[in-house]
């Protein structure tokens, strides 16, 4: 049993943004200190066989972690420390804001899940951007998640998003366009190829690469087509599947089951990897599959499926801050098992 299973009940026993902001502040507090030595020599799993190459960048191994859980940029460098490939902050909107009332954020034990309805609360793309400037930057690359304002009308759209790429610029190894956040009214319509394309031209004009979207995993298999065909078309680097889902299935056993918002982890797993496989077919730009990854077992499929990296959020909420190392260590043996020399030897491997 991990220290974590142990502490875990007495965590699980407050409210879960409760013990996120507690997180947040004793993360923030560590964050560039010596403590992240010590993490990384806990934690960082050290094996050229995992290492990734994607969109110019080179990750140390697959796995990172997904938007959402540092909205403001205050730990990166601490969570990097913690074994991750990668770090993904935000979603940062262009300015302040205060998000959806609480509560926001559920758990669902009996179902491995979260669901969350936090609606973009975040601190704004000129605080975010003060507060990287003044930090020593992580040991991983940094992924920046771009979001839409509450209230900008859709033809305002790629103004907004615009204003957060620029501000944030200086300090992002990659971007990704979200509009596949459920908890922000009308935003998923974005991925309507016209409207998608209007800010995938803004962002690439005002010098955003490599620039990634993220895409909703209840978005109609047509317009999944046509988001591929616009990454391609305008030379996008790379597509993250999925966000969360709005979808309830009927498995759920959790009295939370029925709040309104985003269902995360273990009910979405299966639907993200099929997801990724759909991409995989289709596109051959970098995937970063995300939704449900709580061990190797889960991170290999979905590399097996077509990701070349792997995110997760709701993995680190149930399985604490060893599961980067638990995964990139299951990994090893998973590629020794089946004969691959690296981790990306595996990517696509089940789409033959
Ligand atoms: C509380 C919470 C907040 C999130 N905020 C964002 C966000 O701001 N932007 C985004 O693209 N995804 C966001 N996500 C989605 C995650 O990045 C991820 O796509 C999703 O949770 C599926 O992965 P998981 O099953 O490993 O959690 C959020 C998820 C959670 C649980």
């Amino acid at each position: 049993m991990t220290l974590y299973q142990l502490i875990r009940p007495a965590l699980f026993a407050l409210p879960p943004e409760t013990i996120h902001r507690v997180v947040t502040q004793a993360g923030s507090a560590a964050n560039g200190s010596p403590i992240e030595r010590l993490c990384r020599h806990r934690y960082a799993v050290e094996d050229q066989r995992l290492a990734v190459q994607a969109f110019g960048q080179r990750f140390s191994n697959p796995i990172g972690v997904a938007a959402g859980f540092d909205k403001d940029g205050r730990m990166p460098s601490l969570l990097a420390s913690l074994g991750f490939g990668h770090v993904e902050i935000g979603g940062v909107t262009a300015h302040q804001q205060r998000g959806n009332p609480r509560p926001r954020l559920f758990r669902l034990g009996e179902d491995d899940a979260l669901i969350n309805r936090m609606g973009f609360n975040n601190k704004g793309a000129d605080r975010v951007a003060t507060r990287l400037a003044n930090t020593d930057p992580p040991k991983a690359p940094l992924g920046v998640n771009l979001g839409k304002s509450k209230g900008v009308p859709d033809q305002l759209a790629p103004e907004d998003y615009r204003y957060t790429y620029e501000r944030l610029a200086p300090h992002g190894d990659f971007f990704v366009v979200n509009v596949s956040s459920p908890n922000t009214p009308g935003l998923r319509d974005l991925q309507r190829r016209d409207r998608l394309e209007a800010i995938v031209t803004d962002l690439q004009e005002a010098g955003a690469d490599p620039l990634l979207i993220k895409l909703s995993p209840d978005v109609a298999e047509a317009d999944a087509e046509g988001i591929v065909d616009l990454v391609e078309d305008s030379d996008m680097a790379g597509v993250i599947a999925t966000n969360t889902t709005v979808d309830r299935p009927a498995s759920l056993r959790s009295p939370h089951r029925a709040e309104t918002g985003g269902l995360s982890g273990r009910p979405l797993a299966e639907r993200s990897t099929r997801w990724i496989r759909f991409l995989a077919r289709r596109t051959d730009v970098p995937i970063i599959g995300v939704g449900g990854v709580f061990t190797a077992h889960d991170a290999y499929r979905k590399i097996r499926a077509g990701a070349s990296l792997v995110q997760l959020y709701t993995g680190l909420v149930y399985r604490g801050p060893g599961i980067a190392r638990s995964i990139n260590n299951g990994l090893l043996r998973y590629l020794e098992r089946d004969g691959f020399t690296t981790v990306s030897d595996a990517v696509g491997a089940d789409l033959i």
